[in-house]
């Protein structure tokens, strides 16, 4: 096929571009009109938001329990508050990531990478060598857990990163193992047998920036898909985020301040026999404004296969997907180039 027009000795972040403040997105960003944001189908509604501190009081607990269900079948989302973390946590790893991609493209680049098996890789759009449109997009991604078998490989500026971003990813695996232990009882799933694939899981930091845009209507921050793992547990520093209804409308994610964004990934959907959905999202951008968000994607261990849980299956519900572990989708997704489509319709 033809070359990328971006290859590593070319190599231009969003950030770049936008420190030369260039009036219009270069061609590679513009996507083709169908694929473009559509303000027609982007129609408010309520999206849930949980009180998780509901959960800590006898008479309110099943209904909580209710409303997560509710929103893992309808949605596949919600946003949680009162989720026990402090809102100076939260914002030191923004204050982090902000300085980190504040920092000139030649400290940023010893960390370039675009080989989804590297443990902390910086980079531009999905993947800058292979896309051929590319996204509004800069990040860095490096695994968390357990930290310290990580922390040592991530990046040494801003001196405050290891730090700030340390004590969030601590913060953040605690929440997803009660969020997990909560969606698994919504399930009927017994959270016991599955304790140490949980403890033992990955946890991927993907740390992004999406700077203002010249021309927002005519490219995303990010395409159109759906995580691959357990959940994803994210923070944004303002709104872009959207979801993707079951009518195919599209849903802006509302704002809140110290709330976090809890999305179901792929291996909900298979593990609950399509009972929870994981949720289909994209990044739309914006004229004025920068946004950073901070996704924590966990997924059981690596070579985990997983499959549609033996409780939820049976003759009215035969099982509807074939298993896969993480490994299988990083080597589909570097053979195929496909991180920005529902791996899951691979594999039903
Ligand atoms: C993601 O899809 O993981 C990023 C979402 C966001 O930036 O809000
Ligand atoms: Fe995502």
């Amino acid at each position: 096929g033809k070359k990328s027009e971006c290859s590593d000795n070319s190599f231009t972040s969003v950030m770049t571009l936008t420190k030369m403040r260039v009036p219009h997105v270069p061609q590679r960003y513009v996507l083709p009109p169908s694929q473009r944001p559509n303000p027609m189908l982007d129609l408010t509604s309520t999206l849930p938001v949980i009180d998780l501190s509901a959960l800590n009081h006898p008479s309110q607990r099943s209904l909580t329990l209710d409303q997560i269900q509710r929103a893992c079948k309808e949605l596949g989302f919600f946003q949680v508050v009162n989720h026990g973390i402090p809102l100076s946590i939260m914002n030191d790893a923004l204050a982090a990531a902000t300085e980190f991609f504040n920092l000139s493209l030649e400290e940023k680049m010893p960390l370039l990478s675009d080989n989804v098996h590297n443990p902390v890789r910086y980079g531009t759009s999905l993947n800058h060598a292979s896309d051929k449109v590319h996204y509004w997009r800069d990040f860095i991604k490096h695994y968390s857990h357990p930290i310290s078998d990580w922390i040592h490989l991530w990046p040494s500026n801003p001196p405050s990163y290891k730090d700030k971003m340390g004590n969030y990813a601590e913060a953040v695996q605690v929440l997803q193992k009660q969020l997990m232990e909560v969606i698994l009882e919504t399930l009927g799933l017994n959270f016991g047998n599955l304790h140490n694939e949980i403890e033992e899981g990955n946890q991927l930091m993907a740390i992004n920036c999406y700077p203002a845009c010249p021309e927002p209507d005519l490219t995303l921050g990010m395409p159109p898909h759906s995580d691959y793992g357990t959940l994803t547990i994210l923070q944004q520093s303002g709104p872009g985020l959207q979801l993707q209804d079951n009518n195919k409308n599209w849903l802006s994610v509302p704002f809140i301040e110290g709330a976090f964004i809890v999305q179901l990934g792929d291996q909900i959907e298979v593990m609950s026999n399509g009972k929870y959905k994981s949720v289909v999202h994209q990044v739309t951008l914006s004229a004025e404004k920068k946004r950073l968000s901070i996704a924590s994607l966990h997924s059981l261990p690596l070579n985990k296969k997983i499959g549609p849980a033996p409780e939820l299956v049976d003759e009215q519900h035969p099982a509807s997907y074939n298993e896969f572990s993480f490994r299988d989708f990083l080597d589909y997704i570097s053979s195929n180039n496909i991180e920005d489509r529902r791996f899951i319709d691979s594999i039903k």
